[in-house]
């Protein structure tokens, strides 16, 4: 959590380095800064509050804008709380040398301690101060460069970080780091510019060429030389190869739409199109899966499959939990990755593991890999971010393709994860022979016809808004569904919290009863999915005992319900679909009205408090 991002070059570096942090905003916007160094002095410009606040400030004082080296970092506070001085980039003590940080120093209290009886004085809360003034110390103790230092004192941190560390004495050059926080060097013609990012998105328009950093490694990035890359630990030199990016501009803009979020949840039939091209050829009956192909004696042997996950992304797991027992009848476990790594559980080299993540940079759901991987289990992935951590962490895997996903709430993530583990499900369904050759094909029939049917769905727009203006100012919501659509209730509940700030809570159906029951009175709206092939009598049953307590129902229902709308106080229609497919379709409706909830509130959509797009502290 966190952007960093950095320029050194020709260019005015300034305007550079805030587009850039405009663009990692959704890494943390509770703080952001720039340093700018103008060939002497380091002008430092920072302020509690959004990239647009840094703007106005620096705004007044132009000539701290003036040069062609800066850093710059957005935040999301770990230390201390966001106000100006927490905010980075962080002087040392001499002031020679400047720092921006994205993770934590776990033992900076312990080094703080020691700094300070050597007389250093600090003026932040944060572990970031402490990290500059221990590599000026180590500089200063071992007479040493820059980059001899950050990586003797990088030997003396624990904890996860991606630095970038300038010193104004050695102007021509920006040493790099990483360990569990990403970092990505773009590398300008002849080397005579260099961007440094926390993703690619801030240089696209500039160069193709890029390093990413791998754990443990740091670069010295010095002007008109080849970047150099060493393993922090036992300095071997590593040849870190450049990759061409496949990002383009147009992706990570807003193309008309308000917010990223509505733009990303109308690009969905694209997105699940992208995730099954090349892959479902439905006429020809066959799926294709390269991470699953490879290692196909793995998945049909395996006695468990454990889905580790965080939030939505654990919600696309449950989902996948019903679909490949459903489906290929393997026994699968879903695991919060914060739980599972630290609960001792119980893996054996016969389970497989699948890790899901958009970013792929999660830290729990990274750490839980790890362990997987520790006990012998074969690792699979599931993951957006091309080249992220976690797609590099794991054995084999499976990019779900839904391009750039910038709002902080997923919505085409959560769809493509769904559609890869429909055809994991589906391939190892045919592998094992637990589904007829009819119903497969069937299903891939049916699945080629999903992308048209969101389309279709998300026409039903105006009408969510409607029910969205009845229901804007509750306090309290319930989401409830049954079997496939039990995840996509609790989805529903989690996009409305995180950026309506409504507390809503997500339950299958028939749970009502042993508890939530209690709640429901004539304030509360209850958001039911009732689709007509998904134990549909039993939730009409759950839907008439919530009506007789005065609960208001907004149902989600298959085009033609008659049942229920007529005991319904709204209905919205999804097109018709097989069952296991449904989730594909309801959760759109939801993702839609938290988006106009959150608007008609005057909520930050795209960056709602307290949140941040990648967690990657635990
Ligand atoms: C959901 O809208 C959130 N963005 C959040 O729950 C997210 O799904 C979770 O933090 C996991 O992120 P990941 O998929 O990038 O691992």
């Amino acid at each position: 959590m966190c952007g960093i991002t950095g320029y050194i070059g020709t260019r005015k570096a300034y305007p550079i380095v805030i587009n850039g942090l405009r663009r990692l905003e959704y890494r943390g916007y509770d703080s952001a800064g720039v340093m700018v160094f103008d060939g002497s002095k380091m002008n430092l410009i920072k302020t509690k509050g959004k990239v647009s606040d840094l703007e106005l400030i620096a705004n007044k004082d132009p000539q701290k804008k003036e040069g062609n080296i800066a850093i710059g970092h957005t935040r999301w506070a770990t230390h201390g709380v966001p106000n100006d001085v927490n905010s980075h980039p962080h002087f040392s003590q001499s002031g020679d040398l400047v720092i921006v940080h994205n993770g934590i120093i776990e033992n900076y209290d312990t080094i703080k301690k020691e700094l300070v009886s050597r007389g250093y004085k600090f003026h932040s809360d944060t572990d970031t101060e402490v990290l500059v003034n221990l590599i000026e110390e180590v500089k200063k103790q071992n007479n040493c460069k820059l980059g001899k230092a950050v990586q003797l004192a990088l030997n003396q941190v624990t904890g996860a970080y991606a630095i970038a560390v300038f010193d104004r004495t050695k102007p021509n050059e920006i040493i790099v780091a990483r360990l569990g926080s990403p970092i990505a060097i773009g590398v300008g013609k002849n080397n005579e510019e260099f961007f440094i990012a926390s993703d690619a998105s801030p240089f696209i328009e500039f160069t193709k060429d890029a390093i990413y950093l791998e754990d443990e490694e740091m670069a010295i990035i010095k002007l008109g030389r080849d970047i150099r890359v060493r393993k922090i630990h036992d300095d071997t030199i590593v040849n870190a190869s450049t990759q061409e990016l496949q990002l383009s501009l147009e992706q990570i803009e807003k193309g008309g739409y308000d917010h990223f979020m509505i733009k990303e949840i109308h690009e969905q039939p694209k997105a699940i199109t992208d995730t099954y091209r090349g892959r479902m050829l439905a006429d020809q009956g066959i799926i294709r899966m390269a991470g699953v192909d490879d290692n196909i004696e793995k998945f049909l042997n395996a006695e468990r499959i454990i889905i580790v996950a965080c939030g939505t992304s654990w919600h696309a797991g449950l989902v996948g939990e019903y679909l490949l027992e459903d489906m290929a009848r393997i026994p699968v476990e879903v695991e919060y990755a914060s739980e599972f790594r630290y609960r001792n559980p119980i893996i054996t080299p016969k389970d497989i593991v699948i890790a899901i993540s958009q970013s792929g940079e999660t830290a729990d759901t990274l750490a839980a890999i790890k362990l997987a991987k520790s006990k012998g289990a074969f690792v699979f992935g599931i993951c957006n971010v091309v080249g992220s951590s976690i797609a590099r962490e794991t054995m084999a895997g499976a990019y779900t393709h839904a391009g750039p996903e910038i709002g902080v709430a997923s919505t085409k993530a959560f769809t493509t994860q769904i559609t890869v583990l429909t055809l994991i499900s589906l391939k190892l369904a045919k592998a094992k022979g637990t589904l007829s050759n009819s119903a497969f094909h069937m299903y891939l029939q049916k699945m080629q016809l999903i992308p048209a049917k969101v389309k279709k769905l998300l026409q039903i727009d105006e009408k969510v808004k409607e029910i969205a203006k009845v229901y804007k100012d509750a306090k309290n919501c319930l989401y409830l569904g049954r079997g496939f659509n039990f995840p996509v209730a609790l989805e529903g509940a989690l996009k409305l919290k995180e950026i309506s700030y409504i507390h809503a809570e997500g339950y299958p159906a028939a749970e009502m009863k042993h508890g939530p029951i209690a709640l429901i009175d004539e304030n509360m709206p209850i958001f039911v999915i009732a689709t007509n092939k998904g134990h549909y009598e039993k939730v009409v049953s759950n839907i008439q005992e919530i009506k007789s307590r005065s609960g208001k129902i907004i149902a989600i229902v298959t085009e033609g319900d008659v049942t229920v709308k007529e005991i319904a106080d709204h209905v919205i229609e999804i097109p018709e679909t097989e069952e296991a497919l449904t989730p594909l379709l309801t959760t759109i409706p939801f993702q839609l009205l938290s988006y106009h909830i959150a608007v008609m509130l005057g909520k930050n959509v795209d960056q709602p408090r307290n949140l941040a797009k990648s967690v990657t502290v635990e």
